[in-house]
């Protein structure tokens, strides 16, 4: 199966609007270690308004999986990363203004830009993901800078899933969303030709998880908000425990090769 990591940014923006202590970042992340998930997302962003710095740090100390950082490709960022350590770096576009990471890294607007922090990351051992959409030609030139991973952002189909109405229900057809998913599907074979290693996410959810978990050349997925959002009703804990298990189901079942 693919793996599950968990983004917890949630948590901390929980905590955040009230100025407390919590609900506390690390505790999560243990919860969600416990249910089984594989991985621990964060996004340290330049506003801060989430994730802090110490929570990254606490987090390098128990993070016993994978701690992927999600940061800009800033000099401010890659400086804390390499300070840190993290796991796995991904680099993702970052706006100030925006509710959440909305499209892809525009590696074609700034090869030169993204490059210089893929080598600096990777040349101390961090390996890069680049967060990008599922284009032919930002796939091939995020393998000719020598990302080790691309994160296939999956907002595009979240976001004709959801606009579909209960996804599982109206069965899998819809225009619009057929052709979202086509997209990744085309994306991450390509990536996979080329020899990267397939990531995805942004905006799944339990609905519309399963036919991205299926494809075999998908590796890992960020989930965040989903999750948190099901946590509050049932438990963290519970949650990660019923994402995995759609995600299991998903590749056992091969609806898509
Ligand atoms: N992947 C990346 C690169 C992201 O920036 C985010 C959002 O922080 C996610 C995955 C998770 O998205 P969501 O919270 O919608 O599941």
């Amino acid at each position: 199966m693919a793996k599950l990591c968990v983004n917890i940014d949630h948590v901390a923006t929980l905590r955040q609007a009230r100025g407390e202590e919590e609900p506390d970042p690390i505790a999560a992340a243990r919860l969600v270690e416990k249910a089984g998930a594989h991985g621990i997302t964060v996004h340290l962003r330049e506003d801060r308004r989430h994730i802090q710095d110490r929570d990254v740090l606490t987090l390098r100390k128990i993070v016993k999986t994978k701690l992927n950082l999600e940061m800009a490709a800033t000099d401010e960022m890659v400086k804390i990363a390499l300070k840190i350590k993290p796991d796995q770096v991904t680099l993702v576009p970052e706006k100030r203004r925006e509710l959440t990471t909305e499209g892809g890294l525009s590696v074609k607007a700034s090869p030169a830009r993204i490059e210089k922090a893929v080598d600096r990351l990777q040349a101390k051992g961090i390996p890069v993901s680049l967060f990008i959409e599922p284009d032919p030609e930002t796939i091939a030139l995020s393998a000719r800078l020598g990302a080790a991973f691309i994160e296939i952002h999956t907002g595009r189909y979240s976001r004709a899933s959801k606009a579909k109405g209960p996804f599982l229900r109206q069965g899998f057809g819809g225009q619009a969303v057929n052709k979202e998913f086509l997209a990744i599907v085309a994306g991450a074979k390509l990536a996979h030709s080329l020899g990267l290693q397939v990531h995805a996410g942004h905006g799944l959810t339990y609905q519309n998880t399963a036919p991205v978990a299926a494809l075999s050349e998908i590796e890992d997925l960020n989930i965040g908000h989903n999750i948190v959002a099901r946590a509050v009703m049932v438990g963290l804990e519970q949650a990660v425990k019923e994402m995995l298990a759609i995600m299991k189901m998903a590749r056992k079942v091969k609806c898509f090769k």
